[in-house]
């Protein structure tokens, strides 16, 4: 199959709309990252996307929907709980799971009794969606396993051939996946960190918790299941061995004189921030480096950490060191993803 590339226009937004609305499979982006999209009652259209990502078909799709749709279409209630957070937070890059109506088709959910729903801010998600009049669902759209897309070249890397069409609206703001939080038990539960944080959410839910199991701290409970199904699996597995660290440019320094003593021919790289950088400059190790911007603003971090992870692996890094951030704030988000990438962690 042909895909095509094309910038987001009028035009381009209407082939795109008619491909939904026709069952077929088309990339978009979005203000977190570029999504894998579907009409929403297509069940053809929604078998393409698990062919495409290589995805097992029970990890559930979020819905996306534009502003003023009438959720009770999807759900079977809305409290007023989601009530609150969709007008502080939506359109934007929150998830809500909510108990699900039953016209939503089971290959959406994965045969899950509940439907994660969100309204994305992305001006040209927002029009996809209201232009193929449905609601679109749409999971990250990278090959399952690699890091999610933050630009329409990395989504051609992993999607060229696979579907028709793919909108260029640039680099993605956030960089990482939505928050997703789960409203359809008694308390309100973050199941995945993302952009807007466990303290925003708290400003309007107080009694909102993270699940467990996907908090990130030093003792990452591998042990407990996560709820939401697919984070179980382990994510955006770079080709060389990334090793997450808290321990400073010092050891870093140290740990990387003792990797090119072994083997001098060994690709060594590492992930940090620009301080972290100069400090490893001024113990006279130079080594490639991929500057995540300055530690003061750690949502530079989150924009670029996924294009980071898929540039080691273009530059053919076999080992590479990551700097961890404290699990606050975005650094919450931004651990999830880079624990989960890592191979080896030193904190
Ligand atoms: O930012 C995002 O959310 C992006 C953009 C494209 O909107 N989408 C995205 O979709 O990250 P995906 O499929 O890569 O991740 C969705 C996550 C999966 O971990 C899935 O298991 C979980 O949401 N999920 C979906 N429906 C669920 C449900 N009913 N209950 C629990 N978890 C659910
Ligand atoms: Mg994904």
């Amino acid at each position: 199959m042909m895909t095509k590339l094309l910038p987001v226009t009028a035009e381009s937004l209407n082939e795109a709309a008619k491909l939904l609305r026709n069952g077929e499979v088309v990339a978009f982006p979005t203000e977190t990252v570029y999504g894998l999209g579907a009409s929403c009652f297509s069940i053809e259209g929604i078998k393409k996307i698990y062919q495409a990502k290589g995805r097992p078909s029970d990890n559930p799709l979020i819905v996306h929907v534009a502003p003023g749709f009438d959720l009770t279409q999807i759900a079977l209630t809305v409290p007023d709980t989601a009530r609150r957070l969709m007008d502080a937070f939506w359109p934007g890059p929150l998830t809500i799971i909510l108990p699900k109506n039953e016209q939503i088709p089971d290959e959406v959910t994965g045969g899950l009794k509940t439907v994660a729903i969100r309204e994305p801010s992305h001006p040209a998600a927002m029009a996809l969606i209201k232009t193929a009049g449905i609601p679109v669902v749409a999971p990250s759209a990278n090959t399952s396993g690699r890091p999610s897309p933050t630009t329409a070249s990395h989504v051609y890397e992993d999607m060229a051939g696979k579907i028709p069409l793919i909108l260029d609206g640039g680099s993605c703001e956030v960089g990482l996946e939505s928050t997703i939080i789960d409203l359809s038990e008694d308390v309100p539960t973050v199941l995945r960190p993302g952009g807007i944080t466990l303290e925003m959410l708290r400003t309007v839910l107080p009694e909102t918790i993270i699940d467990p199991a996907v908090k990130a701290t030093k003792e990452v409970a591998m042990d407990v299941v996560p709820k939401a199904p697919g984070m179980k699996y382990r994510h955006y597995a770079p080709k060389g061995e990334l090793i997450l660290t808290d321990h400073g440019p010092e050891a870093v320094a140290e740990w990387i004189r003792e990797d090119l003593e072994k083997d001098p021919s060994k690709v060594i790289g590492v992930i940090a921030t620009e301080e972290f950088g100069k400090a490893l400059l001024a113990q006279g190790i130079r080594v490639p480096f991929i500057s995540l911007g300055p530690k003061k603003d750690l949502t530079v971090a989150a924009h670029r950490l996924f294009e980071a992870l898929r540039e080691a692996d273009e530059r053919g890094w076999a080992r590479f060191y990551g700097e961890a951030f404290a699990a606050e704030g975005i650094g919450e988000a931004i651990m999830n993803r880079f624990l989960k990438a890592s191979s080896e962690k030193r904190l």
